[in-house]
């Protein structure tokens, strides 16, 4: 038997988040698990909505364990939901500037590494986009950029300035995995079935329906005055954004679709503090155990209550 020709025994690769994003929920996944709603488990849900997609590891999570029809992802920032695009629709010409990129960066030396770092960091800065019109050449270069940035810069980070400027500095990485083509195709192959956008969280509204499971990870509302958790963008996400979002929620609920809901429980500081317990009130409230990961301070990392609000 030819086992290099046996296609039964490759096993394919699971598609994985190929960016590091803050408030990621890789580390949640095998607990989220258990709240997932009984109808994605028997086949009852055909499509799933996540509006705030980041580094999507719930999205790639239910896109291969169940049998959806379609997926609808978006989020507010357009430099993330570019990356999507290009991944999507170029993963090719991505793949080529990408080992481009890893060439000329894996050749240097340790201190022309950050110089080069700090380079395609300017070069990302100078040029912004401010809507998606097609999927030129500067957008797979753009998307190439922001995965090297994000794999070279201080803590995988994401964070902009209020001009708007990424910000982070080189993250001094004696090897830094740029990419992994094996995932970056699996990734590819897991979004042919999405319509990807660049908006607001009620983009996709009148798609969602009863036959819809919505997932909403909003930016947390800050556990402390001095966490910087939700500087993914320059607008950032305020108490009446979150009032919003609740609005959205009930109005969903309406049409009967699934939706569950993860948010920072302001608890951990403030037993006092009944902000989302009024927010969602009717709705389940479950406060699940979570580690927060993304925090410049190492010994702030600890043992803390989420919050994971479900219809059902
Ligand atoms: C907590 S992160 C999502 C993390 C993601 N679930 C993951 O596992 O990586 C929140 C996301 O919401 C996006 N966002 C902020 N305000 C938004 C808005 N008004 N509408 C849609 N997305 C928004 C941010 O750009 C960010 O990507």
């Amino acid at each position: 038997m030819d086992l290099f020709n046996n296609t039964d025994t490759i096993e394919k690769v699971k598609a994985k988040p190929f960016i590091k994003w803050a408030g990621g929920k890789s580390k949640l996944l095998p607990l989220f698990k258990q709240y997932y709603p009984n109808e994605l488990k028997s086949g009852l849900i055909d499509y799933y909505f996540e509006p705030f997609l980041g580094g999507a590891s719930v999205f790639f999570d239910i896109a291969q364990k169940y049998e959806i029809k379609k997926s609808y992802l978006s989020d507010s920032n357009i430099e993330i939901v570019l990356v999507y695009k290009v991944i999507k629709e170029r993963v090719e010409d991505l793949r080529s500037a990408l080992n481009e990129l890893k060439k000329d960066y894996c050749k240097k030396s340790e201190t022309k590494k950050e110089n080069f770092f700090y380079n395609i960091r300017d070069k990302y800065n100078n040029y912004k986009i401010s809507y998606l019109n097609g999927l030129n050449d500067i957008y797979v270069y753009r998307a190439s950029q922001m995965i090297f940035l994000n794999k070279t810069c201080f803590n995988g980070l994401y964070r902009l300035n209020r001009s708007g400027d990424f910000n982070v500095p080189f993250g001094k990485y004696i090897k830094p995995g740029i990419y992994s083509e094996e995932n970056l195709l699996a990734v590819s192959e897991v979004l042919q079935n999405t319509e990807i956008e660049h908006g607001d969280f009620e983009f996709f509204k009148n798609k969602i329906n009863s036959k819809s499971f919505v997932y909403f990870d909003p930016p947390y509302r800050p556990i402390s005055n001095t966490s910087s958790f939700n500087s993914y963008s320059k607008e950032g996400f305020n108490n009446d954004e979150q009032i919003r979002l609740a609005e959205f929620y009930k109005k969903l609920d309406e049409k009967g679709a699934k939706l569950m809901l993860s948010n920072s429980d302001p608890k951990n500081i403030n037993k006092q503090d009944n902000f989302f317990d009024e927010l969602y009130s009717g709705f389940n409230i479950n406060r699940i155990d979570a580690v927060r990961v993304i925090n410049s301070n190492a010994e702030k990392r600890g043992k803390i209550k989420e919050l994971l609000i479900t219809n059902y």
